[in-house]
């Protein structure tokens, strides 16, 4: 049987403004997505310890979908055994289903030795984000692939730029929300001030990575007019919190991904005390779980 484990991290989409174009990986909470060939028909999936309730239905979770997707389109005929070990908080914003879905397709051009491009890698792996969020939004598997900070320059076809970043302190408070996805709710009509104030955000993003400058890339990614709002909204406390977080030295703070996990880039001496806050900030909030202190990376999905 030839098999093999592959580690995908957590990622952090939108970075404040940017929707669906801009995500950046985390060192630490990752999955591990064991993949194994068998004799046997169709794709199983296994889940360790499945306390989360992560679909097993292939065709309901975003490693099953992504590897559906990538079998019948390079017509490879295989029965095959995806376990997976989660780590990641489910349902939070954290990239769970994205670093699922990246390492399943990552691990099968290893397995059949596609040389897949990284583009058409992050393709499939979109496609597995429906099983999640009814949408192939391609931030999160595109930095779960990669690491670092992504952009998604285009969407047809699926082009994406990796900026590497500075191993920037981060501290993420761990909330989960109750839908699925909350993308059915938020407005695209934001008027001509936002507007240009969001794209001016995205560009400021862009050079404060360029020029490596943390306060300038915190002040911009505090600011969003698209999901924030809306997202925002359905965290009690959420812009107290933040406005203290911010107060007490972080670069900036926003709404991790989809929500309703909350991120904080911070100095690396600010780190305990700001994640101590969010801890007891959020500790009212039954959909809270827990506060991790962890890093940005550089480094994509893995083979281990
Ligand atoms: N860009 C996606 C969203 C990320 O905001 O819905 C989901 O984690």
């Amino acid at each position: 049987m030839r098999s093999v484990t592959v580690k995908g991290p957590a990622t952090s989409a939108n970075v404040g403004p940017g929707y669906d174009i801009f995500a950046l990986a985390l060192e630490y909470p990752y999955d591990e997505i064991q993949l194994s060939l068998t004799d046997s028909k169709g794709i199983k999936i296994e889940v360790i310890n499945n306390i989360q309730n992560i679909p097993t239905d292939p065709k309901d979770n975003t490693a099953g979908l992504a590897a559906s997707e990538l079998l019948n389109a390079k017509k490879i005929d295989t029965g095959l055994l995806i376990t997976i070990g989660k780590k990641i908080s489910s349902g939070g914003g954290m990239g769970t289903t994205g670093a699922s879905a990246a390492a399943t397709v990552f691990g099968l051009n290893y397995l059949f030795d596609l040389k897949m491009s990284n583009n058409e890698m992050i393709d499939f792996a979109r496609r597995g984000e429906v099983a999640s969020g009814g949408s192939p939004h391609a931030d999160n598997v595109a930095a779960a692939l990669l690491g670092g900070f992504v952009l998604v320059k285009d969407y047809n076809p699926i082009d994406v730029l990796k900026l590497e970043l500075p191993r920037i302190p981060v501290v993420i408070s761990a909330i989960t929300k109750s839908q699925r996805t909350t993308r059915g709710f938020i407005t695209y009509e934001i008027g001509q001030e936002k507007l240009k104030a969001q794209m001016a955000r995205c560009s400021r993003i862009i050079h404060a990575i360029h020029t490596a400058d943390l306060v300038e890339f915190g002040k911009a990614l505090s600011v969003d007019y698209i999901h924030e709002p809306v997202r925002g909204a359905a965290i009690p406390g959420y812009w107290g919190i933040k406005d203290k977080v911010i107060e007490m030295g972080a670069y900036g703070c926003t709404i991790s991904g989809g929500g309703s996990s909350v991120i904080a880039f911070c100095p690396e001496e600010r780190q305990k005390e700001i994640a101590d806050y969010m801890d007891t900030a959020f500790s009212s909030n039954p959909s809270y779980k827990t506060t991790i202190q962890t890093f940005t990376s550089n480094q994509g999905v893995q083979i281990i």
